[in-house]
């Protein structure tokens, strides 16, 4: 595996996913390795073996990790600890600056949470705080969201608390509803938005443009994307 050079002042990513890893592409295809890039990403930790992500991650001679089988088993207070050791010590030794939730399907512990504070984002198919939560992940998103009848739905990217799909709101962006949607249709349309807010969001907090203020908001230096008009041109009219 080539390992590519990086200066300290590199901004260093680690991605949590579960399933495809498309958002992770995303980041990939965004911020491609090379000596001196500014956003460097620079570890996968995958929630179970086998899942395409870990492909992705090694077409790109991205380290990737899984979480070991004994973690994944039914909680108890020291499995929990177990997690924890094994995430803050694969974080800390890829030394990074910010850790991404992306399709990432356990509950972080609390501990990890704590000490990234301010430095985990996660990315949510739907527009907080509805349509969140425990059980709320997936295809399960999207069926709530038609089932509810709502006629706007979108993309959620916050910074991680110790709830699920809770934290504070970095950026959203809607994405309507077509009359005959299902889950899958629905699923795409938000996808291809998560695909580009995200790396939008990692680049503003790689440059300082965003950060979490002690007040427990964002605070925004650059105005939220002046200018930008990707969603309205590409969705949304029947
Ligand atoms: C995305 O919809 C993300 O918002 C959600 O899980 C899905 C993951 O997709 N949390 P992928 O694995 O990035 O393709």
């Amino acid at each position: 595996m080539t390992q590519v050079e990086r200066p300290s002042d590199t901004y260093r990513v680690a991605v949590l996913a579960s399933g495809s890893g498309s958002n992770f592409q995303a980041l990939l295809d965004r911020f491609e390795r090379a000596a001196g890039a500014t956003v460097d990403i620079s570890l996968l930790i995958a929630s179970r073996p086998g899942i395409r992500a870990i492909e992705r991650a090694e077409s790109r001679n991205v380290r990737a990790v899984v979480l070991p089988d004994e973690l994944r088993l039914p909680v108890r207070e020291a499995r929990i600890a177990d997690e924890a050791a094994f995430l803050r010590s694969e974080l800390e030794s890829a030394e990074v600056d910010l850790v991404v939730l992306a399709g990432y399907l356990r509950l972080v512990p609390s501990e990890v949470v704590r000490t990234y504070w301010g430095r985990m984002i996660n990315i949510h198919p739907a527009l907080l705080p509805a349509f969140g939560g425990e059980g709320l992940y997936g295809h399960h998103v999207h069926e709530a969201v038609l089932e509810s009848g709502a006629r706007v739905s979108g993309v959620t990217v916050h910074f991680v608390d110790e709830e699920y799909d809770r934290g504070p709101i970095i950026a959203q962006w809607p994405v309507p509803v077509k009359r005959d949607d299902d889950p899958r249709s629905l699923a795409a349309r938000v996808l291809e938005v998560e695909h580009w807010i995200l790396p939008k969001v990692v680049e503003a907090l790689a440059h300082g443009w965003v950060e979490l203020g002690e007040d427990g908001r964002p605070r925004w230096r650059r105005p939220w994307f002046a200018g930008e008009r990707f969603v309205l041109e590409s969705v949304g009219r029947d």
